[in-house]
């Protein structure tokens, strides 16, 4: 082999383990760390990857939140689009729970306001990420409204919501705020009304069961759960009064929930 491909192959090497560290660093390290402190806050199981603005901008590019979903998070959002696209929303509102990188958020509002929605509300526990948001969606002025409220105990009345979308949300959530969660996103939406809920899904290969399982473990062990216990369709199922479809994606390794509150 060439010299110059040995040092191309060193570097490229060099540049994943370091990717690898900052991320673990960001995220899970940085919990692991915390989990030291005396004081526990709603925010404490967030990444300071979510909570950092300059972190936030750091990490917030469309190729890179892309490849993390292994390039499945145009036709993840797309499902959602399509689904807010065949509704009627005319003069009502849509809930975002939780803002998300990338550009999930400028097209979920997009599809919204030319279903007819007259609202659009983002939630999140983080300011610093409400901020963020806002500045991918200056154009939308007053139509859109952000709150700093959190996904487990909405400060929101019941039913106020037509469509309400949790994107990557859950497997962040320690267990019990995951059902909590579940069941605010239902108190607020309006009967007949819409969740989707973009999430980790138990894949099918073997191959990528253990990738996926040992990404799991490293960075987002919260996220594991999703494939069994805490699955989201049985704990819906569990809650009562949903009715759900499910769209695997990518091998089974991606899914869109489409739930419809009865
Ligand atoms: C939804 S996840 C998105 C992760 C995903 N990997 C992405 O594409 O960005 C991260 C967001 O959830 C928010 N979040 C975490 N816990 C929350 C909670 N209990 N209530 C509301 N927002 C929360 C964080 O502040 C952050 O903005």
């Amino acid at each position: 082999m060439h010299t110059w491909m040995v040092n191309g192959l060193s570097a490229l090497g060099l540049l994943l383990i370091a990717t690898g560290i900052f991320f673990f660093a960001a995220t899970r390290g940085a919990l692991l760390l915390r989990a030291f402190a005396a004081s526990q806050n709603a925010t404490s199981h967030v990444y300071p990857i979510y909570s950092n603005k300059w972190l936030i901008k750091l990490v917030d590019y469309q190729p890179i939140i892309s490849a993390i979903l292994l390039f499945q998070y145009p036709r993840l959002v797309t499902r959602i689009v399509e689904g807010l696209a065949t509704s009627d929303l005319t003069g009502k509102t849509v809930l975002i729970t939780s803002c998300a990188f990338g550009n999930v958020i400028p097209r979920v509002t997009q599809a919204s306001v030319d279903a007819g929605a007259s609202r659009i509300l983002i939630a999140d526990v983080v300011q610093n990420e409400l901020t963020h948001a806002r500045a991918k969606l200056v154009r939308y002025g007053n139509l859109v409204e952000y709150v700093e409220n959190d996904a487990v105990a909405m400060n929101q009345r019941s039913g106020i919501a037509s469509a309400n979308i949790l994107f990557f949300l859950l497997h962040e959530l320690p267990h019990p705020m995951k059902i909590q969660a579940l069941k605010e996103a239902g108190r607020v939406l309006e009967a007949g009304g819409k969740m989707y809920l973009a999430e980790f899904h138990k894949p099918k290969p073997w191959v990528l069961k253990a990738l996926s399982w040992t990404y799991f473990k490293v960075y987002e062990p919260l996220g594991l759960a999703l494939w069994d216990s805490h699955d989201p369709v049985l704990c819906l199922e569990a809650i009562g009064g949903w009715s759900c479809e499910r769209r695997t994606y990518f091998f089974g390794n991606f899914q869109v929930i489409t739930a419809t509150k009865l």
